[in-house]
């Protein structure tokens, strides 16, 4: 945890170097219930009312607003995780939150949570630009209505999320 204190500069007090190791604290859990969580579900909205009868993907179907509705929902979701690649520190929830499944036996606590993102920062940080990236793709196929990538893209979506929750949060 004093590991990012410790290669500061050797010049700079330690009042200089407390106050921003913790503003730049994120809490994980904040970021998924507050942005990553509703701002996917806007983009699974768009592109599940895209499917026709048969299942498939049709065009006519995405308005301008639905455009729009992705478009938004696509930055937002690039802002929290580019916040999430760059952090300094991460908390798995601040104290008293509850993450989900943690009641039930053998689930993650936030704790296990914690010792995961605490052993490897940098493959968290990883894991989110991977992520930002991917969205990116969509947010720039919804300024394009591109929507064979868009299509193609959403499809992919859930298993985008699943490597980081797998090495971070699953057991
Ligand atoms: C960089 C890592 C990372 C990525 C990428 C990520 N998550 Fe998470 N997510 C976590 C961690 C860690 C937890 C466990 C802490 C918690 O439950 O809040 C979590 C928890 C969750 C939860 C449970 C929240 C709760 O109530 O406790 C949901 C739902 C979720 N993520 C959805 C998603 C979706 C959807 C995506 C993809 C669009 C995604 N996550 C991408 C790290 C990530």
């Amino acid at each position: 945890m004093l590991l990012p204190l410790s290669l500061g500069a050797c010049s700079k007090s330690e009042t200089d170097k407390k106050p921003v190791e913790q503003a730049s604290a994120v809490s994980v859990h904040d970021e998924m219930v507050t942005v990553v969580i509703p701002q996917t579900q806007a983009i699974w909205d768009v592109s599940n009312a895209s499917l026709n009868d048969e299942g498939s993907p049709d065009p006519t179907k995405v308005s301008d607003a639905d455009w729009q509705s992705v478009k938004a929902a696509s930055s937002a979701l690039m802002t929290s995780l580019d916040r999430l690649a760059t952090a300094n520190r991460f908390l798995a929830a601040k104290p008293g939150d509850k993450i989900m499944d943690q009641d039930i036996a053998g689930a993650a606590q936030p704790k296990d949570v914690q010792a995961r993102l605490d052993a490897n920062p940098q493959g968290f940080r990883d894991h989110a630009k991977t992520l930002s990236d991917f969205i990116k793709a969509i947010n720039g196929a919804a300024a394009k209505k591109d929507f064979k990538t868009f299509s193609e893209r959403t499809a992919e979506l859930d298993g985008a999320c699943e490597g980081c929750h797998k090495a971070y949060w699953l057991k």
